[in-house]
């Protein structure tokens, strides 16, 4: 029997989500809606609108042939009944909850559209991360004008990272689904549990009261977060200390109850998910008047931008207390390795500083330069962009590596260090680089929680 499944949203969740579930379930038929036309022509393109390894090869496979992206949502309703929604709910920028709480209106626009076009019975799925309850918000609106037609809604939060998205899809360590406790409530959540049965073994498979189930994929993002911060927070006492945060980590993380993963000290964590997500957490306690609880998980955040700013004064000070007029170049925008995305990349926040330490930047990246370019749009200063980190760094004062791209592990140093205005300097954000071996070419090198190697 085919099953007819909608996705609504063609981003970094329902792009690969719905190309690896149409890849898996050949029996299914598959159709991810826009309101973005150019986003869905890009699909439907030879460049696709996001990279993420093997993800082409995956369309590729897939497309037309039980796979469709489309701008015809209303029509999509109607032809299907299994509607996952991952369209963004991002924080609110104005009125109550400014800066903290989800903006929702996209979510709310979705359930009435749902409503609108609905002709048959529907299982409506979040697939985004949403403050819990947000399914009774969905359930109001469908359920409340009496359209006679049965809506369930579901809780399936998405837990893959960009970077590993296709392996994390199609092996995925659990996939959650929560649902109400109700006799169609439960027949929903097993129509839903059959169709991961194609690919995903059943114990990795959990159900859940629909709140734990939305509220788990907040805590878990806020949990991978916490450990970040945690390390960087240690980071800037190994800097005063004396002590390699490097070190710390695996002597941490080789206790299995603490686990070496996600110990990584950094300039800062990014990606579209952290800080919503835990300033979503943050407002919920708030709102429950848990102060206490809230406080914490807000620390999270204040490290993270405590951390970027940390780079850039120790930068300012390495660097004789002036930046101004020096060349600086960035190697990696992306908020991490093996992802074009930008979005609340700790490189943002690092070249509008330089900038407003006047300084010059260079912004170099494999993948996402694209993006880059619209992150600084209207930022005033003197910025280039230039894919080839050769290219990129002749002439500079400064390396800052910001995104830990793999290939910047083995440019030849020496050679760029040549070309390089002296004396030279590396701040390394994120650890990769061969410290030791770029001192002795003559750079001076600053990482993360390590003592810096200079030649002063
Ligand atoms: C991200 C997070 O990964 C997710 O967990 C979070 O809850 C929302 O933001 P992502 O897929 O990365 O999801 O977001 P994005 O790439 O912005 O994609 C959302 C898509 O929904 C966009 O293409 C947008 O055009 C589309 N959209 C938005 C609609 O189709 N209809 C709308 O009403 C609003
Ligand atoms: C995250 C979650 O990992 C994923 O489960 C969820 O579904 C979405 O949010 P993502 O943001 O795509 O995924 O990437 P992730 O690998 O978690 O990295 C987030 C940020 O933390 C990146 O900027 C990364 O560079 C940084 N990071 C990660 C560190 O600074 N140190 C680490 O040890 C690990």
């Amino acid at each position: 029997m085919e099953v007819n499944i909608l996705c609504i949203g063609a981003g970094y969740v329902g792009g690969p989500g719905m190309a690896v579930l149409a890849q898996k379930c050949p029996h299914c038929r598959v159709t991810v809606v826009d309101i973005d036309a150019k986003r869905i022509a890009a699909w439907n393109s030879d460049s696709l609108p996001i990279y993420e390894p093997g993800l082409e090869e995956i369309v590729l496979q897939t497309r037309g042939r039980n796979l469709f992206f489309s701008t015809a949502i209303e029509r999509g309703i109607r032809e299907n009944d299994i509607i996952f929604v991952s369209v963004n709910a991002p924080t609110k920028t104005f009125g109550v909850g400014a800066g903290m709480a989800a903006d929702l209106h996209y979510w709310e626009k979705t359930a009435r559209q749902i409503l609108k076009h609905s002709q048959s019975p529907k299982i409506v799925i979040e697939k985004s991360t949403l403050p819990v309850k947000t399914a009774l918000a969905m359930e109001r609106i469908l359920k409340g004008v009496g359209s006679g037609i049965n809506f369930e809604v579901l809780s399936n939060p998405e837990f893959m990272a960009e970077g590993t998205a296709i392996k994390d899809l199609e092996y995925p360590e659990r996939v959650l689904i929560g649902s109400r406790e109700t006799e169609s409530g439960l027949k929903a959540r097993d129509t839903l549990v059959e169709i991961y049965l194609t690919w995903v073994p059943r114990e990795k498979i959990l159900t859940s009261n629909i709140w734990s189930s939305e509220l788990s994929k907040l805590v878990a993002n806020a949990f991978l977060a916490q450990r970040i911060s945690s390390i960087n927070a240690i980071s800037a006492l190994c800097e005063k200390t004396e002590a390699d945060v490097g070190e710390v980590a695996k002597a941490v993380g080789m206790d299995s109850r603490i686990g070496p993963k996600f110990l990584q000290a950094s300039v800062g964590f990014g990606g579209s998910c952290f800080k919503k997500d835990i300033l979503n957490l943050v407002y919920l306690c708030r709102h429950y008047s848990l102060e206490e609880v809230a406080a914490y998980w807000e620390s999270v955040v204040r490290i993270n931008e405590y951390q970027q700013e940390r780079f850039i004064l120790n930068m300012l000070q390495a660097m004789f207390n002036t930046l101004s007029g020096k060349k600086i170049c960035l190697l990696g925008f992306a908020f991490k390795a093996n992802t074009g995305d930008t979005r609340e990349s700790p490189a943002i926040f690092i070249a509008r500083r330089l900038l407003e330490e006047k300084a010059e930047i260079v912004i170099s990246d494999p993948h996402a330069l694209t993006n880059a370019r619209c992150d600084m749009e209207g930022v005033e200063g003197r910025i280039s962009y230039e894919g080839n980190p050769y290219d990129a760094l002749r002439g500079c004062h400064a390396i800052a590596v910001l995104t830990e791209w793999e290939q910047y592990r083995s440019l030849d140093f020496q050679n760029i260090f040549e070309g390089m205005v002296k004396p030279a300097f590396i701040f390394d954000g994120r650890n990769i680089l061969d410290h030791q071996r770029c001192f002795d070419i003559g750079f001076n090198v600053y990482p993360v929680g390590k003592p810096p190697l200079t030649h002063f």
